[in-house]
């Protein structure tokens, strides 16, 4: 009811914030809320929902509808004015299903107001200021097809119901919760005799509690009824009251009895209500109770045999209480129990006796308590157990655990795993302090495991002492929200989903990952759904994905510039909130993202620039590619360039040939010549604190010409003529140590950082991680200890995509590999002296070949 009129005012206030009327016929329903009426107003006979509350309407009387033979619905309630009805006014609506009065407040009601409602099937009547007497003057006779009948929150203050209730043969739910009904007994109910209700709602009346009630003349309100769900919470019932009641009731069937919000028990730390007992429910027994919901009360102690006599209940709620102790044969009898809640109470160890007596329970809820520990065995003879919540409290180890389906494990203070035997096809782990990958590879292992849920936990190192084991049946796995970056930079468990042949869905988000292990997700053919969203991916690389994957999350990242053929398996992909560089090389993505029938999941907005600024937060989708084919736009203007100086530059460039073709050997000669004739000033110089020459600094990608073109010409190791001692990744860092904190030795124990710029280079996240490094190096140092080397035909816009690099680019001077072989040994030569050059020397290079870049915009 609540839930409706939060609809309503919302549907008012929607309606009216719009400016728009709601005042129409559509066919079928005539909507006439808040239309400011004072009286029904004329609709078409074919209406079948008359829609008038939140209007003024004063008075309904036999003439103030006209014949509609096809409503089922009237909603007549929350008039905004005092509304009387008067003798059959819904009489030309022979077959209206449902009349809603609810809020309106009626102060005057004819007793033959509802006649001539053959079909009534729902009555509303709540909050309408109706007393007793609705009840008992037969406002409600020769309502045969009467169901439910809403008298929740009136002033009714006896429930004396009149005979013709006994014809009501439809009758099913009754609600009569929040009145000032004080005393429900056997006579005031007695037209009920004989019927089967499927819900009696006597909640919130202070029922028995405001009254002393003699039982020897008050006997079995529900004498001779079924109830399938009888609600008595919130009426303040203490132990004594409800054992009263329960004796009172004796031998009627109630398969249902809500008692929630009671008053029964001591509470933690008072004494003067007492906890239920064995004779509190024990009048029940001839009851049939299947569901007893006793939560949200104060019971302290489960006591000696509380439950005894509901040899039939299958399913006891006693959560939201202060339960501390559970006393020794508490669930005795409960012999067809199936599941017990006892979540949210004060539990803060269980023994192994606690839960005897319960051999058919299946299901144990006992999250939220504070439970640091569990006795062994209190959980291995309950033969029918298959699922255990034991999520939210304080367990700092498992060893109790029985093999059973389903486990709840989370959020508890478990930051290892005990070598215990496990079967479980689900286990959730989540919110815990694990933080050695061992027990995940431990887990792994866990027979018929489908589901294994371990996000925010602290994984984030290996010893890898396991091997992963094959074809798992694995299906779902949650690792989001832990630090897999610090075990996996550092080189370890890169196998760690190596045997789960069979998973499906895999969430790795919030991870902190800047690379993904090469191969990691090779064997993950099942794989369909991964989530890397929320981490710091810069790059994914061919066959970093998965063959079969349809669903990926990569929101959040730093991508830069995806290559769109990595997604061509998918058919649902998230890539918003990364850092797209919108250069003309992201053309085939925008293109790809245009066109693709791959679901792009999210708003089109959330996908935009990053770089350079003067796009950045401007969706993909406005970005233009046009200007990108500059080359075919120029081509003419080349052409006439072209044929204008041919002949010129022919002529010069005949005369520089001689020249050019020779300076390579012109500079060898020169070098030996000034090696006879000067001492080589370099071999000379005085020892440094320094470790290394120089770190060089280079893709991975690049190593091989690296080796031939640099260190075979430079490094001392590689040759005796070589003169410095350099350092780089493939030789010199230090195995299994963090690759971050190789790279920080190395900027800081070499005299100079040569970063080799190449297109590999900006590709590679350590590289540009690298290059920060070095360049954090020369702003503590004020010195140019970073030399940077442009290598192959990089366009400066490539350069200044990244922000580091273009930071270094526009204020200071940067080498170009030549392009020329025979520039080489004079560009090596260059280098050295860069090398070789002192710190806080200023630099002061004419030459050509250094180039002094201005600030592109
Ligand atoms: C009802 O009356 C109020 C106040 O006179 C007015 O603001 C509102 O627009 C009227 N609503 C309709 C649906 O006519
Ligand atoms: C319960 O019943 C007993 C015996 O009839 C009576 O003495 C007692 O006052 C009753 N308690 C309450 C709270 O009604
Ligand atoms: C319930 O009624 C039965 C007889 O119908 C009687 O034997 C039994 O003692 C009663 N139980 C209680 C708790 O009054
Ligand atoms: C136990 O009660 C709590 C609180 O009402 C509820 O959240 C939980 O779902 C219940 N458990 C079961 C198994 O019904
Ligand atoms: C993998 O396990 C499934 C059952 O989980 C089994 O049917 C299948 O034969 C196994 N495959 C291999 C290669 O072991
Ligand atoms: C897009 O749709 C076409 C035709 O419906 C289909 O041939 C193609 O494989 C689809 N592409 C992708 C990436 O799903
Ligand atoms: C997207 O494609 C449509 C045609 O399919 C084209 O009109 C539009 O300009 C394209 N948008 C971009 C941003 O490429």
């Amino acid at each position: 009811m609540g839930d409706r009129l939060v609809l309503l005012l919302s549907l008012l206030m929607s309606s009216s914030a719009l400016g728009m009327t709601s005042c129409f016929f559509d066919g079928q329903r005539a909507l006439y809320r808040a239309c400011n009426l004072t009286q029904v107003p004329q609709v078409p006979s074919t209406t079948k929902s008359l829609l008038l509350s939140f209007n003024y309407i004063r008075t309904v009387t036999a003439v103030s509808f006209p014949f509609l033979e096809q409503l089922q619905l009237l909603e007549l309630g929350t008039q905004l004015t005092a509304l009387s009805i008067d003798k059959e006014a819904f009489r030309n609506l022979p077959n209206l299903r449902i009349l809603d009065l609810g809020k309106s407040q009626i102060d005057f009601l004819h007793p033959d107001a509802f006649q001539g409602l053959p079909r009534l099937s729902e009555l509303r009547l709540f909050f309408c200021g109706l007393s007793g007497a609705v009840l008992k003057d037969g406002y409600f006779r020769n309502l045969a097809s009467l169901t439910r009948l809403d008298l929740s929150k009136n002033q009714i203050q006896s429930l004396d119901l009149h005979p013709s209730f006994r014809e009501l043969n439809s009758l099913k739910v009754i609600d009569l919760s929040l009145n000032q009904i004080p005393l429900v007994c056997e006579q005031g109910l007695e037209p009920l005799q004989g019927k089967t209700l499927s819900f009696l709602k006597l909640a919130d009346n202070n029922l028995y509690s405001r009254v002393s009630v003699d039982w020897g003349k008050c006997m079995n309100p529900f004498r001779n009824m079924a109830l399938e769900t009888l609600d008595v919470s919130g009426n303040g019932w203490t132990a004594d009251i409800t054992r009263n009641f329960s004796q009172a009731i004796n031998g009627s069937q109630v398969l249902s009895l809500v008692l929630t919000h009671h008053i029964m028990g001591s509470g933690f730390g008072f004494y003067n209500i007492k906890d239920p007992d064995r004779h509190t429910f024990a009048g029940l027994g001839g009851s049939s109770v299947i569901q007893l919901d006793l939560s949200h009360g104060f019971i302290f102690s489960l006591n000696f045999r509380l439950f005894e006599t509901l040899k039939e209940l299958k399913v006891l709620n006693l959560a939201y209480n202060k339960i501390n102790k559970i006393a020794g044969e508490a669930f005795h009898g409960l012999d067809n129990l199936q599941i017990l809640n006892m979540s949210y109470n004060l539990l803060g160890e269980l023994y192994n006796s606690n839960f005897d007596g319960l051999p058919k329970v299946a299901y144990i809820d006992l999250q939220k308590n504070h439970i640091g520990i569990i006795q062994d065995q209190t959980f291995r003879f309950l033969k029918q157990l298959s699922t255990l919540d034991l999520r939210d409290n304080a367990l700092k180890t498992i060893n109790f655990i029985p093999s059973i389906p389903t486990l709840f494990l989370g959020g508890n203070k478990l930051v290892t795993l005990p070598k215990v035997r496990l079967t479980a096809s689900f286990i959730h782990l989540s919110e815990n302090r694990l933080e050695n990958m061992d027990n995940l590879y431990f887990l792994l292992q866990v027979p018929h495991l489908q589901i294994l849920i371990l996000n925010q936990n602290r994984f984030s190192f290996c010893n890898q002492r396991y091997a992963p084991s094959e074809n798992l049946s694995l299906e779902q796995l949650f690792l989001g929200e832990n630090m897999l970056q610090l075990a996996w930079e550092a080189g370890f468990c890169w196998d760690v989903f190596k045997g789960l042949s069979h998973l499906r869905v895999l969430y790795l988000n919030n991870n902190y990952l800047n690379f993904l292990p090469p191969g990691v997700f090779r064997h993950l053919t099942a794989l369909r759904g991964l989530s890397l969203r929320s981490n710091r991916l810069t790059v994914l690389y061919p066959g970093d994905l998965p063959a079969h994957l349809e669903i990926l999350d990569i929101s959040s990242n730093q991508l830069l510039s995806p290559d769109p053929d990595l997604f061509t398996s998918l058919s649902v992909v998230d890539l918003s909130h990364n850092k797209f560089i919108c250069d003309c090389e992201l053309g085939t993505f925008i293109h790809w993202l245009n066109r693709t029938n791959v679901t792009i999941f999210g708003s089109r907005e959330d996908i935009y620039c990053m770089y350079p600024s003067s796009l950045a937060g401007n969706s993909l989708d406005s970005v233009s590619m046009e200007g990108c084919n500059e080359e075919e736009v120029l081509e003419p203007l080349k052409f006439s360039l072209f044929l204008l100086f041919t002949v010129t530059l022919t002529l010069f460039f005949v005369t520089v040939l001689a020249v050019t073709k020779l300076r390579g050997s012109c500079f060898i000669c020169y070098k030996k010549i000034q090696r006879l004739v000067f001492k080589d000033p370099s071999l000379g110089r005085e020892p440094d604190s320094y470790k290394y020459d120089a770190y060089l600094c280079f893709s991975g990608k690049d190593f091989e010409w690296v080796q031939e073109a640099l260190l075979k010409n430079l490094d001392a190791q590689y040759s005796d003529q070589n003169r410095f001692n350099l350092c780089f990744e493939e030789r010199d860092f230090v195995p299994g140590e963090n690759r971050i904190s190789n790279i920080q030795d190395a900027v800081w124990s070499s005299r100079k950082i040569v970063c080799l710029v190449s297109r590999h280079f900006l590709r590679d996240g350590w590289c540009l991680e690298a290059f920060s490094y070095a360049q954090s190096r020369c702003l503590a140092d004020l010195n140019g200890a970073l030399i940077v080397v442009v290598v192959g035909s990089l366009p400066q816009y490539q350069l200044m995509k990244h922000q580091s690099i273009r930071g270094f680019v526009q204020k200071q001077q940067y080498l170009r590999w030549p392009e020329d072989l025979q520039d080489v040994g004079w560009f090596l030569n260059k280098l050295s002296q860069h090398i070789l050059k002192k710190d806080k020397e200023k630099k002061k290079d004419t030459d050509i070949q250094l180039q002094s870049v201005t600030a592109i915009s």
